[in-house]
């Protein structure tokens, strides 16, 4: 028997996308202007890793320890902080009990893994919430030493996870692990968001709106992500073998915003190209780092670009670079639907969001000053753990299972340029 309605038109479609959860941009409240939450219950939080993203560094705004002083004022007790490296830790922690958030970190006990700190672990000091920040080399799958998640869910059942992006860098075939943990997480009910903060920027909520509004479908996402390469002098960085790559690594935040807005991928769907050091257009003039020291295998391309299928049937294309001296970066992002461009440009800087729609040829700009999506993304997973989040209006805008599919994406783009180059080389023999 065959339905006698009518194909839907593609805009009266339900989009893939609209089913992710968005946010009112009117909500996302600049730090400066957010009042800490009101309360005298203590917030016990563990960080684990002492690193760039959980204490600032130059190389860019984040730096969770001060968002959470600004979201839980004298509330906040880090009752443990977790690195290896305890002489970082120790560092970390004496500039915080100089200063005047010494409420916070004064008690806090420095352990070199999670399991000396359960070993140790004071019973009022039980956490309510464990943010992980440190690389993803450590955790994101089921094996020890690495399975950082899978130990946090089964010693303190109930407790909230942050999880900073990518959610793992191992090879690819582990990508199934990640997928299990996502389960579980989802299964024991946690509360887990992951760190992909550019869905909490207020220009990306109010591209949600007005596809939401207009009930649009997305046609096509285009992500263009170049960086400041003369500015990454981190040798990890430019190591596939150390840090996975710049697609899995950097990227990711683009290929995440992707897919926020076109929906799943289609996996097999995915091409790509790659320009490689080693070829002629490849070669940069300005890099702080010795290149001759890693391996020739493991040399990351200048260039990335994919190609891909939604599985609503939109195209997604991605292209990254590693072409740009100086400091700042370039990174533009487009989504398209019937009669409409949004066009969001310098997402890291000074967003700036350029909207045409139908009766009108020209775009009108849209800027969003003071903004802080890492601000954001933290405080809205406070408001989620502390049920505060309705009257907030606040979401969790990525959870673990929807960042998996984003490592998903990155590997299949990596893999992708590299079956593209090992086919070129083919060809170049015969
Ligand atoms: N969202 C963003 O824009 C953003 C920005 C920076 C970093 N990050 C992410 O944050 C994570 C950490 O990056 P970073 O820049 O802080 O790195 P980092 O190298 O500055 O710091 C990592 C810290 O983790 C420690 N460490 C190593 N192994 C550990 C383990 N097993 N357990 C606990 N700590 C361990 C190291 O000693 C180091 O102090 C990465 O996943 C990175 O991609 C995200």
């Amino acid at each position: 028997m065959h339905s006698t309605t009518p194909p839907l038109s593609n805009s009266r479609r339900p989009s893939l996308a609209s089913r992710r959860p968005s946010m009112d941009p009117a909500k996302l409240i600049p730090m400066g202007r957010a009042d800490a939450l009101v309360g005298t219950n203590q917030f016990n939080v563990v960080f684990v890793g002492a690193g760039n993203i959980m204490f600032g560094s130059d190389e860019g705004p984040w730096n969770h320890s001060f968002r959470f002083e600004h979201k839980l004022g004298p509330r906040l007790k880090v009752v443990a902080l977790i690195d290896p490296s305890i002489e970082r830790a120790t560092a970390v922690l004496q500039k915080k009990c100089e200063s005047f958030v010494v409420s916070a970190y004064q008690d806090t006990r420095v352990f070199k893994s999670f399991e000396d700190f359960l070993k140790n672990m004071n019973p009022r000091d039980k956490p309510r919430a464990v943010v992980i920040g440190s690389p993803p080399m450590f955790r994101g799958t089921d094996q020890p030493g690495r399975d950082l998640e899978l130990q946090i869910l089964n010693a303190l059942p109930g407790v909230a996870l942050f999880v900073e992006k990518p959610v793992a860098t191992g090879p690819e075939d582990e990508i199934p692990q990640a997928f299990a943990i996502a389960k579980k997480i989802d299964q024991s009910n946690t509360i887990c968001s992951v760190g992909y903060m550019l869905r909490y920027l207020r220009a990306v909520q109010m591209m949600k709106r007005i596809l939401e509004e207009n009930n649009l479908t997305v046609m096509s996402t285009v992500a263009r992500y170049a960086c400041a390469y003369e500015a990454i002098a981190k040798p990890d960085w430019w190591d596939k073998s150390r840090s996975a790559g710049p697609i899995i690594e950097q990227g990711t935040h683009f290929c995440d915003l992707s897919r926020y807005f076109g929906g799943e991928v289609d996996i097999s769907s995915v091409q790509a190209h790659s320009l490689e050091w080693d070829e002629e257009a490849g070669q940069l003039s300005k890099m702080s780092i010795d290149e001759s020291k890693i391996a020739p295998e493991n040399r990351i391309p200048r260039v990335t670009a994919a190609t891909w299928k939604y599985e609503s049937g939109a195209v997604g294309s991605f292209t990254h670079l590693v072409a740009l001296q100086g400091q700042n970066y370039s990174c533009e992002f487009e989504v398209y639907a019937d009669g409409y461009s949004l066009k969001l440009v310098n997402p890291y800087v000074q967003p700036v969001l350029y909207i045409r729609k139908p009766g009108d040829d020209n775009e009108t700009t849209m800027r969003f000053a003071d903004d802080d999506p890492f601000f954001s993304e933290i405080s809205s997973w406070i408001d989620v753990i502390e049920d505060v989040d309705e009257e907030a209006g606040s979401q969790i805008l990525c959870t673990y299972e929807d960042a998996v599919m984003t490592y998903e994406l990155t590997w299949a783009i990596r893999k992708a340029s590299e079956r593209s180059r090992i086919f070129k080389k083919r060809e170049i023999q015969a």
